[in-house]
């Protein structure tokens, strides 16, 4: 079980430093065989990992992107390699944020998470459809689309075995509205990517965690849990607190 905090663009650097100490400090009641990971913003993950690391913590830390890039003239960008010299455990890639207002394309976080792979950084792999897709009825097809732009890839499939990789399924029209999807709806669709996962990886599919995301909350979130093919949750709104953030892990 992975749970992972989104702080997205929120908080400034001395708050999250309490979070992450709050977090380091409710830790030991959670459960050993859930993982909990922060991402905060860049400029805050060096002093996040200080606190996590003086704490002699278990709490894992990720970044919120990368690029695909080693290094170059690429303004404002940081690279992969960049992050795991920080120490930094996962990366989060293509959110529905990126995909949206950074026109980023499955073929962009495809190569981002072959930078990923080679630096030794986990990829959090966030993939979902929009309402009008759902409306449509084209969800699977939105899904199957983005999840084999990655399994496409044969460096990347050669590799997994080896790396950890994550998917998220996050529907866009649940991120930060407050509208759950159902756990039977979230289900379905993680049942199908693990179909998907399968007919590329066989039984390593069964390795790969597929975690919810999309208002995610203490008080929905062990409906999640209780799913066959639901792995962990992605928490926005809810991961700005380590109350209600440990409270979700709590379920986990
Ligand atoms: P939310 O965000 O929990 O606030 O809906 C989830 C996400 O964007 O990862």
């Amino acid at each position: 079980m992975l749970i992972a905090g989104n702080w997205k663009m929120n908080l400034m650097p001395h708050e999250g430093m309490m979070l992450t100490h709050e977090i380091c400090m409710g830790i030991s009641d959670i459960p050993s065989h859930v993982d909990i990971l922060i991402c905060p913003p860049f400029t805050h993950l060096a002093q996040c990992s200080l606190i996590i690391e003086n704490n002699e913590s278990p709490l894992l830390i990720g970044a919120q992107n990368c690029h695909d890039s080693d290094e170059g003239a690429f303004t404002g960008e940081i690279s992969a390699r960049m992050l795991a010299s920080m120490g930094i455990d996962y990366v989060i890639l293509g959110h529905s944020e990126r995909r949206s207002l950074f026109n980023e394309s499955n073929d962009f976080i495809a190569r981002k998470c072959l930078a990923a792979f080679k630096a030794g950084l986990t990829p959090i792999v966030c993939i979902g459809e929009t309402l009008e897709q759902r409306n449509q009825g084209i969800v699977n097809q939105v899904i199957q689309e983005q999840v084999l732009s990655i399994l496409h890839h044969e460096q990347i499939v050669s590799s997994i075995p080896a790396h950890d990789i994550v998917f998220a399924y996050e529907p866009v029209w649940a991120i930060g509205t407050g509208l759950a999807a159902s756990p039977e709806q979230a289900e379905d669709v993680h049942a199908f990517i693990r179909m998907q996962l399968e007919e590329k990886l066989g039984d390593h599919a069964s390795m790969i965690d597929v975690i919810y995301g999309g208002s995610v909350k203490p008080e929905n979130a062990k409906d999640y849990f209780l799913q066959p093919n639901i792995d962990g949750a992605l928490i926005g709104g809810a991961s700005l607190k380590a109350e209600s953030f440990l409270a979700i892990a709590a379920q986990a």
